[in-house]
């Protein structure tokens, strides 16, 4: 027979043992929480220097597209003309997921009017309206710089050719 004194004793053992149980399994998620806060701080900073393009790099593809665009059209090669838009485009959609803290992004709705009947022009092969559209959109891509500083930058319907190893030429 146990006396109670005995009892308690072992109850109390018991409580004890209990907390010390307690303790350890709470001490254990706060590790595990302390973890999870490392790893998702480790997270944000892989994503912070992440490499994102920059205005000027999206701003030199357009150009590319921009010349190619040009030479597409006066071919009339519809479907690189077509390809061509849709690449600036893209361009413009990319600009305004990844530079969206670039205060300059705010003017960029004054080209869709533009690209939109350049777009026409190229969905009826109308060369004439083509030609025309795109001096609009050329226009447009310099009144952007005028009113973001960067006048500097003078865009103008191409010359020659931007690259001799594609052509333009409809196959
Ligand atoms: C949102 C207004 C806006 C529009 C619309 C716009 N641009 Fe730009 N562009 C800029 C800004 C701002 C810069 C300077 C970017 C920088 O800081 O590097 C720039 C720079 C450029 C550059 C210089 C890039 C370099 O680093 O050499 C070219 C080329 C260019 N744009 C072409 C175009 C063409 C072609 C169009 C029209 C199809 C166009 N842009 C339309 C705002 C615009």
């Amino acid at each position: 027979m146990f006396s109670t004194a005995h009892n308690l004793f072992q109850m109390k053992n018991a409580l004890f043992v209990c907390s010390l149980i307690l303790l350890v399994s709470c001490g254990q998620n706060e590790n595990k929480e302390n973890q999870m806060r490392r790893q998702i701080d480790s997270l944000r900073q892989n994503l912070d220097n992440t490499y994102k393009p920059g205005l000027g790099e999206f701003m030199s593809g357009i150009q590319v597209h921009h010349a190619k665009l040009w030479y597409a059209g006066i071919n009339s090669n519809w479907k690189l003309a077509d390809f061509e838009i849709n690449e600036i485009i893209e361009a413009l959609d990319d600009i305004k997921k990844y530079n969206a803290d670039r205060a300059e992004v705010k003017s960029i709705g004054m080209i869709y009017p533009a690209i939109d009947s350049l777009n026409a022009s190229i969905k009826k092969h109308d060369q004439e309206q083509f030609k025309a559209g795109f001096q609009i959109l050329t226009n447009i891509c310099n009144n952007c710089h005028r009113a973001t500083a960067h006048e500097f930058n003078v865009i103008k319907v191409p010359e020659t050719p931007p690259f001799s190893n594609q052509e333009f030429k409809p196959q």
